[in-house]
């Protein structure tokens, strides 16, 4: 199951005929394929043979798609990580929060306050906001911080620039996880120190938010 394009094209037709407008048409090809993705892959992804994991620093990440220049990686992030603002050079993503404990950070806020994504009501204990998309262009800081039991989402990528695809982590601007991170980065300027706090994740937000 590939991505081709067909998707877009599906999905232009499908937003028209509901008579929500001509703008339904701009949906551009990075989400044209995030919402390919989302709603044709199996839950068992197309994780290929080689290069299946990643670690970097403590983060985990698993490669769930990759095809001519779009990809998609799960990162399963433990609690106490700190991702500090930075960007990514050569990528445009989309980031899909899967579930756990994650404040995402966007231009230097937090995407949505603390304390506004809860678990809902019922057996499974869902995240309210399961499913929730986060636009990340080529130069747009952002971060994270993961509290009690870690989170996880997904990264949903266009490469750009002839760059083949690769781990996101490694096309980096910014400072990073730690030393192990860094040692890692191929492309961008990059810096590591000893103690991150919420402030290098979210810059414009105060420390206890
Ligand atoms: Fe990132």
């Amino acid at each position: 199951m590939n991505w081709t394009g067909v998707a877009r094209v599906t999905y232009c037709a499908r937003w028209s005929k509901t008579g929500l407008g001509s703008k339904g048409c701009d949906v551009d090809e990075l989400e044209g394929f995030c919402n390919w993705f989302l709603k044709n892959m199996p839950v068992l992804g197309a994780v290929p043979f080689a290069g299946a994991v990643s670690k970097i620093q403590d983060v985990t990440g698993i490669l769930l798609y990759r095809k001519d220049q779009f990809q998609v990686q799960m990162f399963a992030v433990p609690e106490g990580t700190i991702i500090p603002e930075h960007t990514h050079p050569n990528v445009d993503s989309i980031e899909v929060y899967v579930g756990g404990n994650i404040m995402f950070s966007h231009s230097g806020k937090y995407i949505f306050p603390k304390g506004e994504v809860q678990a809902l009501t019922g057996p499974l204990g869902c995240a309210n906001k399961r499913g929730a998309t986060i636009r990340v262009r080529p130069n747009d800081v952002h971060g994270g911080v993961f509290g009690e039991g870690g989170g996880v989402f997904l990264s949903v990528q266009h490469w750009l620039n002839g760059v083949k695809p690769h781990c996101v982590s490694a096309d980096y601007d910014g400072l990073t996880m730690g030393e192990h991170h860094l040692a890692g980065v191929k492309y961008g300027e990059a810096t590591a120190k000893k103690k991150l706090t919420a402030k290098d994740a979210a810059s414009l937000e105060a420390e206890d938010a």
